[in-house]
Order: C-alpha cells, then sequence, then structure tokens
C-alpha cells in the first residue's frame, strides 16, 4: 500500500527520500509528497500521479534541508488528490500515515468542536491535529504523539516532524510495518526493506504499540507507554541490485527469468538428498509436531492462496493428512472452527498482509499452531508464528507475484514431504524422486524459459486483443489455472477465469465461441484424459485452444490451435513449470498493450489495510 520514507542525517534529505519512494513505487500509489526542515521551518511538496510530478514540482520549489519524510499514498479516505495527499500539516507538526485509522469520524468531530479546521478528507490529518494539540499543551514531540495515540484506533505506521524539534523524526506503529534503518551518521525509517538497502542494510523491525525518536546519531526506542525497549539491529541480506531492473524491461520479466535462481535459493540447505528428506530445522516445527497435527489450514490471500492450493493438494497425497485452503479474509469474517491439533499454515509474500495476519492471529488464539511461509525476514507473520519457513526469493518489485509464487510452491512441497515422512505417509523410495526432481527444477526452468517466452510472445500476437480468457486445468493444473488468470486480469486488464476444467459445464461453456481463448493446462498426469474431453468440449463451441503440452505431446498438440511445450515432470512437480508459460503469457498481453506491468492500476504490493 502506501509507502513511507525518512531520513535524519548529515546529507541532503530530499535525494535520498525521493530514491527511497521510488524504491517503494512498487507497492501502488496514486500521489506523492515531502517534508523536510528547511532553514525557515518545515516546507512541504506534494503532487498527484507519479513521482515524477513530485519531482517537477520540486525542481520549481527546491528542498534544502537534511531531516525529512515522504510519502505515496494509495487512497483510502478521500480521493487521490494534492490536499490529500501526505505529509499532512497542523500547526509546526507534519505527519505522514499508512494505515487507516478506524475512528476518524469521531475524532473529527471532537477535533472540529474544538475548533480546529480540516483541509482534506483524510484520517491522517487527524493525527497531525491531534499532534498539534499535544504540543500546544507543552509536551515535546514523542510525548505529544504517545497522548495522541491513546485517542487512535486502527492501523498505522507513522512519521512526524515538529518545527520544535528540528533535529529529529519521531515513528509510530501499530499493525502497519514500519523498519528502522541505521547507518554511520544517519538514521532512516521505511515501511519495507527496499526502500533503505542503498544506504544501510541494517534495520530494526519495530513491533506494534512502539515509539522510536530518530536522531542522526542512533536512535531510542520505548513503548506508546513509555518503557524502554532494547532490540539490535538485524543484517538484511538482500543488496540493493537485487531490486534494481539489470537490463530486462520490466521488473516483472526479471522476476520470472529470476525463477530458477530463487528457486535454488530456496531449496538450498533444505533437501536431504541423502535421506530422502527435508532437513527439519527448517521447517522449525518437532517430529512430535508433525505427528500430533489432525488437519492443516492454509491461509492466504492473491497469489499465496493458490498457492496454497496446490499445498493442500501435496499434502493430502503426500502426507495423507486432511488440509483445507481458505482465503484469510473469509476465515477470520466467519466464526471458523479451529483450535488445538489444527496447524494453520500462513502464507504470504510479505508477510504483512492484514487479513492473513489477523486470520492467523485469530487461529493460534484459538489454540492452533502457526507456521508462516513468508519471504520477508522478520515481517509481522512470521513474528507472531510459531515457526517460519522461509522462502528466499530475495525482493520481489513487481506488484503481480511471480518468483515468490513459484518459491511458495518450493516451500509448501518441501513441507508436504516433511510431513509425509514423519507420519510414515511415503516410502524412501518416492520420498527420493520427489527430492531429487525438486533439486533439478531450478535447471529444468531454466532451460526453457528463453525459448518459452519467444514462443509466448509468438502466441499473444494472435490472442492480445481478446476480452475474455478461460484457463482451464484439473487437479494441481487447477491451481494453476486460477493463477494464471489472475496475473493476465492484474496486470492486462482483460477479464480471465480460472476454472477446474470439469466445472466448465457448469458455466462457463455458456460463454465460450470463436472470440474466447481457452488456455488448457495439460500436464501427463491422471487427469490428462479428463482435460482432453473438456478441451474437446471447448473445441466444438469453436474456442481457441492455446496448450501448455509437455515436450513431445503430439496427441495433445494436435488439439490446439496454437501450444506452448514444458518439460516432462512428474505430476507433484508439474505447477512448477506449467505456471511459467501463464507467467509469461501475462507479461507479454501486457506489454502488447502497454500497460504499466509493474504497476497495474488500483493494485498494491502488499495490503495492509481491510
Ligand atoms: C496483493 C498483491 C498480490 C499478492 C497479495 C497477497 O494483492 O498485489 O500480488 O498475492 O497481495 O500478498 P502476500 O504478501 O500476503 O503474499
Amino acid at each position: 500500500m502506501c509507502g513511507i520514507v525518512g531520513h535524519v542525517g548529515d546529507e541532503q534529505a530530499t535525494p535520498i527520500l525521493l530514491d527511497g519512494l521510488r524504491r517503494l513505487e512498487y507497492r501502488g500509489y496514486d500521489s506523492a509528497g515531502l517534508a523536510v526542515h528547511a532553514r525557515d521551518g518545515i516546507e512541504i511538496v506534494r503532487a498527484v500521479g507519479k513521482l515524477r510530478n513530485l519531482e517537477k514540482a520540486l525542481l520549481q520549489e527546491g528542498l534544502p534541508g537534511k531531516v525529512g519524510i515522504g510519502h505515496t499514498r494509495w487512497a483510502t479516505h478521500g480521493r487521490p488528490s494534492e490536499v490529500n495527499a501526505h505529509p499532512h500539516v497542523a500547526g509546526p507538526v507534519a505527519v505522514v500515515h499508512n494505515g487507516i485509522i478506524e475512528n476518524h469520524l469521531e475524532l473529527r468531530s471532537e477535533l472540529e468542536a474544538s475548533g480546529f479546521t480540516m483541509s482534506s478528507d483524510t484520517d491522517t490529518e487527524i493525527i497531525a491535529h491531534l499532534v498539534h494539540r499535544e504540543t500546544k499543551e507543552g509536551h515535546d514531540l514523542a510525548t505529544a504523539i504517545r497522548r495522541s495515540l491513546e485517542h487512535v484506533e486502527g492501523a498505522y505506521a507513522i512519521a512526524v516532524l515538529s518545527e520544535s524539534e528540528p533535529d529529529r523524526i519521531v515513528v509510530a506503529k501499530n499493525a502497519s510495518p514500519l523498519v528502522i534503518g541505521v547507518s554511520q551518521g544517519a538514521t532512516y525509517c521505511a515501511s519495507d526493506i527496499p526502500a533503505l538497502l542503498p544506504y544501510t542494510n541494517q534495520m530494526v523491525f519495530m513491533e506494534d504499540g512502539e515509539l522510536a525518536v530518530l536522531e542522526a546519531e542512533g536512535f531510542t526506542l520505548t513503548k506508546l507507554d513509555g518503557t524502554e525497549v532494547s532490540r539490535r539491529p538485524r543484517s538484511i541480506s538482500w543488496s540493493p541490485v537485487m531490486a534494481e531492473k539489470d537490463g530486462y524491461k520490466h521488473f516483472m520479466l526479471k522476476e520470472i527469468f529470476e525463477q530458477p535462481r530463487a528457486l535454488e535459493d530456496t531449496l538450498r540447505g533444505r533437501l536431504d538428498r541423502e535421506n530422502a528428506d527435508i532437513a527439519t530445522p527448517e521447517i522449525g516445527l518437532s517430529d512430535e509436531d508433525a505427528k500430533s497435527i489432525r488437519r492443516v489450514i492454509l491461509l492466504a490471500c492473491g497469489t499465496s492462496h493458490h498457492a496454497t492450493i496446490a499445498g493442500r493438494y501435496w499434502i493430502e497425497e503426500l502426507a495423507k493428512v486432511p488440509a483445507i485452503t481458505e482465503l484469510a479474509s473469509e476465515f477470520r469474517g466467519r466464526d471458523a472452527v479451529v483450535g488445538e491439533g489444527d496447524l494453520v499454515i500462513a502464507v504470504s509474500q510479505s508477510g504483512e498482509t492484514i487479513d492473513t495476519l489477523m486470520a492467523a492471529k485469530e487461529a493460534k488464539k484459538r489454540g492452533a499452531k502457526v507456521l508462516a511461509i513468508a519471504n520477508v525476514n522478520g515481517s509481522a507473520i512470521p513474528r507472531m508464528s510459531d515457526a517460519s519457513f522461509y522462502t528466499h526469493a530475495g525482493p520481489e518489485i513487481g506488484v503481480a507475484s511471480t518468483k515468490c509464487f513459484i518459491t511458495q510452491l518450493a516451500n509448501l512441497l518441501m513441507f508436504s514431504i516433511w510431513l509425509g515422512r514423519r507420519r510414515g505417509a511415503i516410502d524412501n523410495a518416492q520420498a527420493g524422486e520427489l527430492v531429487e526432481g525438486l533439486a533439478r527444477i531450478p535447471q529444468v526452468i531454466g532451460e526453457r524459459l528463453r525459448i518459452t517466452h519467444l514462443t509466448i510472445s509468438d502466441i499473444v500476437r494472435d490472442f492480445a486483443d481478446a476480452r475474455d480468457v478461460l484457463f482451464l486445468g484439473r487437479g494441481l493444473g487447477y491451481a494453476m489455472a486460477l493463477e494464471g488468470a489472475l496475473k493476465l486480469k492484474e496486470i492486462s486488464y482483460v477479464h480471465a477465469e480460472g476454472y477446474a476444467a470439469g466445472e466448465m459445464k457448469h458455466g462457463p461453456i455458456a460463454l465460450l465461441d470463436a472470440r474466447v481463448p481457452v488456455i488448457v493446462l495439460m500436464p501427463k498426469d491422471r487427469h490428462y484424459e479428463r482435460v482432453s474431453s473438456n478441451l474437446q468440449e471447448a473445441r466444438a463451441r469453436e474456442a481457441r485452444i492455446v496448450g501448455v503440452t509437455v515436450a513431445g505431446d503430439t496427441q495433445g498438440q494436435a488439439l490446439c490451435e496454437r501450444f506452448v511445450e514444458v518439460a516432462e515432470t512428474s505430476e507433484a512437480l508439474s505447477p512448477f513449470v506449467m505456471v511459467v508459460p501463464l507467467q509469461l503469457y501475462a507479461y507479454c498481453v501486457a506489454d502488447h498493450k502497454g500497460t504499466d506491468v509493474d504497476q497495474p492500476r488500483n493494485l498494491a504490493k502488499t495490503v495492509t489495510v481491510e
């Protein structure tokens, strides 16, 4: 969602803030702004639209000063406009904020009744006025913020400047992410790690209910009630280069091509090839845990949810443990039956998605054990979980998830093998084949990436103008069909549906005609014959079939108008190879249409509001 950056140190703040905001662009935003302590007080520049508009405004105004905060806004309360853009100012106070203040209407009327005038429609401006009210009472900035936050309900990460304390930034958080970066002579804050990577890899992850005062020489961290907290910075292993485009036209394409490397990094040290097993310390649960699990509940949102559908199939197939998957937003919205004996696996690239976080917390409160599968080390979901099994995809910048998805698949399959081994559900030979197969997957995918890209670019020329696209698959292929459709919707704005091939007759078949491409996933698995019949049914309605077929499947290919080949793998490994052409299909359609591939309209990389 929105992005926050702050700098206090010896250098000029504006270039650092702009650079940080640029590195957060991928999170999605519709306006941006900066506030800097200049010689004669705090100066603010804001602009609607992309950061280049803010840069233009800055060229006119200039913004010299060494202490400042910056923000990219993704509208929740109040439309995207300059007035609603952050920072928000009240008296000597300037605030940037991520999250949502739930009781903002109540606070607004209270403040208006006591004579404060609001100039925006945002919930954030209320924080600025609350802090201003407290500073008028003579409190220093940190105390004023503490006292103000006592009235505030909801999610927030805030960074605040005050004209009377020009050498510091005060930050606080509840539910929305915030990290502090520490380097020699400068201290930073940001809502996400990549913003700070060029400046420092020493980061402190703030916890809910904490406040920190940032100064050039360092920071002091306290709870909101003032109790001191001591937390040492962690070293982050991501390099700034990992968050750059590296000659690719878009981050998404780069990240698709990075998948073999991301998988290698994720599998490294975890495949115990000698014992046909997965290394237990990496999973973080004990053998006793494995034996006592009665049910697995997989919770996630968006693309991560699609990974969990494959995860569910693997867990039931390989470990013979009942498993269900549910959208985190649905799970937390109802009175789900969950408790002791349940293992909740919360899957999230960012580790910060609010619905997944809250759903996992709720399940934990009711007695379930929680295992996090996340990509961002130290993020909120792993922090609240009993155990964490990280993916090592590196920073993912494209809003549409690709390399993180494929590494989530790897972790879910590794977990299933691990569980199956401990419960005696798979034998040495079967586990050995899976472990060896997984070890080869990065290479298998890498070998075909270029040719798949070329083939798909060619196919897309004939299909890019379609208004509706159907993706069909069965079993693990169904999960990939859902993901293929989501990718296409997200970045090319084409209406697409992922459907279980067997369900086509119960609805989507009515949509089919000669204008509708149907992308059929045809791994050589137990469903192959039935998927072929569904394909024939679609063909009989004149739909245009694009097959994702295994190499050399001439029988299947003969049924398709166009096809792309993937390597033949065992059934369990087929999602890894099947999803790559679907990612490239979405990418090539979007590129053909000229949409904003890395920052699709209205979407945010990490959804930290409800
Ligand atoms: C947003 C992103 C998606 C992502 C989803 C879940 O909607 O745009 O790409 O799949 O959030 O994010 P998470 O970080 O929890 O995996």
